[in-house]
């Protein structure tokens, strides 16, 4: 990973839960202010001050109802932006401390804020701007010591100054404006000549918690240098620009131009047929940023409040004015999170395939978990996250980041226990405020997921009454009949169903009713509560939520299952549901199997399933015993299919599986983003099925080798950073159907070996900590 960036980290963790700012203290804005539909000029805020003596240590507590950047003396203090994050405003803001012992000088100090609009009163997925405020807002405290052992502070009120400058607008959807012309140069430092700057109005103190932050910063994450690429049809003064990959960021221009002339900014995802930059799909968001030049010199530019969702960068000056563009930097956000685990195997389209993963995930882990970075929407989408968390979890170390987003989900909650479709809630889905099954459900699987993953329970408890609170709801909901949840007479939404379920050459897949698929996932999350209960000792738990689980299992089978296993559905991901979440008696499974089998087969051998059934459809596979049918599956190529974005250029996941065709060329515009990462769930099959490393107790303290070869895979191989230390698993198949395995076990961990009857093994039963290797044989 490239060094983040050019500032110094300097964030100190706040211990405590709550933050309080010293009496006196108050939250403060500027006088102007946009509407529903017009931006206003970011706001500068500045206040100067003295300090007698050598500075020992100093600490700002910043936090604000929108985005701050805080300057001390001329420099920018931290190097997160967007801070302080995505919670509901309403309820909770988070706060961070930076150290600032090395800006503060004995005598003249200053210091200074910029405020963005962001979530707070920027452009929402509704539409409309100012969803939860007007204006941002912001409240800060820095305090100090010196050599001598006096202490200092100064608060934010209204003796501060205020003025706009050079942006004029800043929004994640729209984009940024900045105008070089109205720059305030050396406006954070002592000496500057505020006196055209008016003094910052007091603003009421928001009720809600302000507490110490718990989620990991934004950053800038990683650059890529563009490469300037020929224009199909040659514009005076426009460039066109490739960042080589498909991220969430903004670009790092180093340009020149004549003063007063503007440069404007585009962001696409995908080039047309003909090479043009492809709009099309970024519905209202204008991703644009434009800059306007003050004078002739050179300046390197980047955007500040604002994020888009590309790959290639079009530029345009204005006709007949000099542009001179000498590089283009491509930069991604997104929130700082350690690389974890990996994936590679002797297929250079499934390695492709799985950075595309990655590169998603990345694309779409800025403070919450969103479906995808460019079109307007950008929302923590539950049913997309609750497929992918498990992928998400082996990638990048996102422990802090789902914690902080299980407290959304919190949040989000209703008194009446509904669970919205996204987190943090915008009540944009007035058709339904239940997100619905697989996506509200996302209470459940999350939760239990990190606790598998990381072992550690206090998520659990942080999370059960509200999962409670849910299946309360469910259970009392009108739409409930005798355990079948939505029941199709009662609810006419019913939720989001298999959602984006492709057809194929024409063939309609056949939707998968609503009402099975919610109480699949039902029956799933009273079982996921009666483990939950098991974990924290809730013994009278345990019992009600496993009786629960079987009421409803047995009430799925009386209304979708034939006495002998047959789905009466008859789709790809009714078959999966049924038999994943174990909800079939013992003699219907091998029925279902074949059936789901048979499906695959009348539909030229390739999937049908849209985001629920896809995240489940290999293992159950694998599990029953269709191995070489989940890996055509996998190595298909043709639409739909993970590789068939990948033959065709691919680098991120995209949302539908015929998001651009050969024959079509670009789907529906109203809803096809390419960095999606929904499907990417297969990650988590790759990983503990091709490469064969998995867990056999939470948090790995057991682990489990159990490579599947199949395919045209001839070796791969996986490591994860396990809470005990590095596990890893390789392996190699030679000509002679030898299995080469090379094996770590973490200190802290033991592991067993699990192959198929294709090989015999001789090791031990359960292997100690260190590194393994054994060559398994085959069989016959
Ligand atoms: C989002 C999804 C989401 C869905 C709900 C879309 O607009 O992009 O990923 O899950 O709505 O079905």
């Amino acid at each position: 990973m490239n060094p983040t960036s050019h500032f110094n980290r300097r964030e100190i963790p706040i211990t405590t839960g709550a933050v309080s700012f010293p009496d006196g203290t108050s939250w403060i804005q500027s006088p102007v202010c946009g509407g529903p539909c017009t931006t206003a000029p970011v706001p500068y805020f500045r206040r100067d001050f003295e300090i007698v003596g050598k500075i020992q240590s100093a600490v700002l507590t910043i936090t604000a109802l929108g985005l701050y950047e805080a300057e001390c003396n001329g420099h920018c203090v931290h190097d997160d932006v967007f801070s302080p994050g995505w919670t509901d405003y309403r309820k909770r803001v988070y706060v961070r401390q930076y150290d600032l012992s090395a800006s503060l000088v004995s005598g003249k100090n200053t210091i200074g804020v910029i405020l963005g609009d962001g979530w707070y009163c920027g452009y929402l997925s509704s539409g409309h701007r100012q969803f939860y405020g007007d204006r941002p807002r912001f409240i800060a405290c820095l305090s100090w010591t010196t050599t001598d052992g006096t202490s200092g502070s100064i608060q934010t009120g209204p003796e501060w100054k205020t003025s706009t400058g050079p942006i004029l607008e800043s929004d994640f959807f729209m984009g940024e404006a900045y105008d070089a012309r109205r720059e305030c140069l050396g406006w954070s430092l002592p000496d500057f000549d505020d006196a055209a700057w008016t003094h910052a109005q007091t603003a009421d103190t928001p009720q809600v918690e302000i507490v110490a932050s718990i989620a990991p910063p934004i950053k800038r994450m990683e650059f890529f240098d563009a490469q300037r690429l020929d224009l199909p049809k040659p514009v005076d003064t426009q460039t066109l620009w490739d960042i080589g990959q498909n991220i969430a960021g903004r670009v790092r221009v180093h340009m020149r131009g004549n003063p007063g002339t503007t440069v404007k900014i585009r962001h696409a995802e995908m080039l047309d047929a003909n090479g043009e930059p492809y709009f099309g799909n970024l519905r209202t968001a204008r991703s644009t940023d434009c800059y306007t030049f003050k004078d002739d010199e050179p300046v390197v530019w980047e955007p500040r409040f604002t994020v888009h969702g590309f790959r290639y960068v079009q530029m345009t000056g204005q006709a007949h004015e000099t542009l001179e563009i000498s590089k283009v930097e491509g930069i991604s956000l997104y929130s700082e999170m350690r690389e974890t685990g990996d994936f590679t195997c002797s297929d250079d389209l499934l390695n492709k395939l799985y950075c595309n993963i990655v590169r998603s995930q990345k694309g779409n882990f800025l403070d919450i978990p969103t479906d995808c970075p460019q079109r307007d929407e950008r929302l923590g989408w539950t049913g997309d996250a609750q497929v992918f968390i498990r992928t998400a979890l082996h990638n990048l170390e996102a422990h802090a980041f789902f914690r902080k987003w299980m407290q959304d989900l919190i949040d989000a909650q209703r008194d009446s226990g509904e669970i919205p479709c996204t987190a943090p809630n915008i009540d944009a889905f007035g058709h339904k405020w239940d997100g619905g099954a697989a996506w509200s459900d996302a209470v459940f699987i999350c939760p239990w997921t990190l606790y598998e993953v990381y072992g550690n329970s206090e998520i659990l408890a942080q999370c059960w009454d509200m999962m409670v609170r849910y299946m309360d709801f469910i259970a009392k909901a009108p739409s409930t009949c005798q355990h079948i949840r939505v029941h199709s007479e009662k609810d006419p939404w019913g939720g989001f169903g298999d959602w984006l379920a492709p057809t194929r050459k024409g063939k309609p897949a056949g939707a998968t009713p609503k009402d099975l698929i919610a109480t699949a996932f039902y029956a799933n999350n009273a079982r996921i509560l009666a483990r939950i209960a098991e974990v924290l000792g809730r013994e009278s738990d345990v019992r009600k939520w496993t009786e629960l689980a079987a009421a409803i299992a047995a009430a799925f089978r009386r209304r979708f299952v034939s006495e002998e296993g047959l789905v009466t559905a008859n789709t790809q991901t009714a078959c999966v549901l049924a038999l994943y979440f174990d909800i079939l008696l013992p003699e219907q499974r091998t029925v279902a199997a074949s059936q789901l089998v048979g499906l695959i087969r009348a539909n030229d051998n390739y999937l049908s399933t849209g985001f629920i059934g896809t995240s489940y459809l290999l293992p159950v596979l694998e599990s029953e015993g269709y191995l070489e049918t989940a890996y055509r599956l996998l190595e298909n190529k043709e639409c739909p299919s993970w590789l068939y974005a990948v033959v065709h250029g691919a680098t991120s996941i995209w949302e539908r599986w015929d998001g651009w065709t050969a024959e079509h060329g670009f789907a529906d515009p109203g809803m096809n983003s390419y960095n999606h990462y929904a499907y990417g769930a297969v990650g988590a099959w790759m990983v503990g099925t091709v490469a064969g490393l998995s867990l056999d107790a939470p948090g790995f303290g057991k682990i489990l080798f159990k490579p599947r070869p199949g395919g045209s895979i001839r070796s791969a191989s996986t490591h994860f950073h396990t809470s005990q230390g590095k596990a890893a698993i390789a392996w190699q198949l030679n000509e002679a159907g030898q299995l080469f395995l090379q094996l770590t076990v973490p200190e802290g961990s033991t592991a067993r070996i699990d192959l198929d009857s294709r090989w015999r093994i001789t090791a031990p039963a359960t292997l100690p900590p260190g590194d393994h290797r054994f060559v398994a044989e085959p069989n016959g």
